[in-house]
């Protein structure tokens, strides 16, 4: 279904994302989930444009000042490893092994797809040490690494999203930049004051087996007690204004963001 949305933000007559993969990794299944969705919640598809744009924005732009790594935590149908792979860098792509085999078999049909871009890492956050698992894959813990963490922590149970926050901050390369996204806790928790048409939308994400668990409202103090020294976060509506020029109060899409992080204050002067 987010495979669908970003292909579908990609094909729109105004772009703002670039992913010419996604809505063939789709296919009629996850078109057909995102169309059911839109009936709740018109400002989906652009949502899901403006996350892909802004963190593929921060990907290029910790390349250019020099990272050599990047990792994908929770990677499902992410083509950054195809899209924005370049000499010299390493993609990891950390996911559950079924989301994992059921993405090597998408893309091993899709002709010209890059199926080496990537290095899988199988794991599970909540039971697996992806740290350890990471780096017997090759990955380098005494260099900076920039991290993606999209569309996964609010999945996740408070204390497996907690622990992978500090051993990030704690375990990585102080300079390596993490970024995701994440709900506020009236949606992850069902609060009887969300909108119908929210409630509505989340139900389907349960009925798919994958229920919303965890929520932030204020990212600071969960990223100081973490080990983080850097936070910035950005709402839906700024990078819509970002990135498309408007503001509309109608979108009634504010329970979304995405957060940027560091361990270090030093490198990381976004
Ligand atoms: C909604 S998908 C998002 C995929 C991708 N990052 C994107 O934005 O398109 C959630 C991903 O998180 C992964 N995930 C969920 N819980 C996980 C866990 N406990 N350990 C590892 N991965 C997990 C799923 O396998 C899936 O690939």
């Amino acid at each position: 279904m987010v495979a669908a949305y970003r292909g579908r933000a990609s094909s729109a007559p105004d772009p703002v994302c670039s992913d010419p993969w996604a809505l063939r990794l789709a296919g009629p299944e996850g078109e057909a989930l995102s169309r059911r969705w839109d009936r709740h919640s018109p400002s989906m598809e652009l949502w899901i444009g403006l996350r892909t744009r802004y963190i593929d924005d921060c990907v290029v732009r910790a390349l250019d000042r020099g990272l050599r790594q990047v990792v994908i935590l929770g990677a499902g149908l992410d083509t950054r490893a195809a899209r924005l792979g370049r000499e010299g860098v390493r993609f990891f792509e950390v996911d559950q092994p079924a989301s994992q085999a059921d993405k090597r078999e998408k893309v091993s049909k899709l002709d010209g797809y890059p199926l080496d871009a990537a290095t899988l890492v199988a794991c599970d956050f909540e039971r697996d040490d992806f740290v350890r698992a990471l780096a017997d894959a090759g990955f380098e813990q005494g260099i900076p690494a920039v991290l993606v963490w999209e569309g996964v922590i609010y999945y996740l149970a408070e204390e497996a999203a907690r622990s992978t926050l500090r051993r990030l901050a704690a375990e990585l390369d102080p300079r390596s930049l993490l970024i995701f996204d994440y709900l506020n806790s009236n949606m992850a928790k069902s609060s009887p004051r969300l909108r119908p048409e929210d409630r509505a939308m989340k139900g389907i994400i349960e009925e798919l087996g994958e229920p919303m668990k965890f929520g932030i409202d204020d990212a600071t103090p969960l990223m100081a007690e973490s080990g983080y020294r850097f936070v910035r976060t950005v709402s839906f509506d700024e990078l819509a204004l970002q990135y498309t020029g408007t503001y509309e109060r109608r979108r009634f899409f504010r329970f979304q963001s995405i957060a940027l992080a560091s361990a270090s204050a030093e490198q990381i002067l976004w």
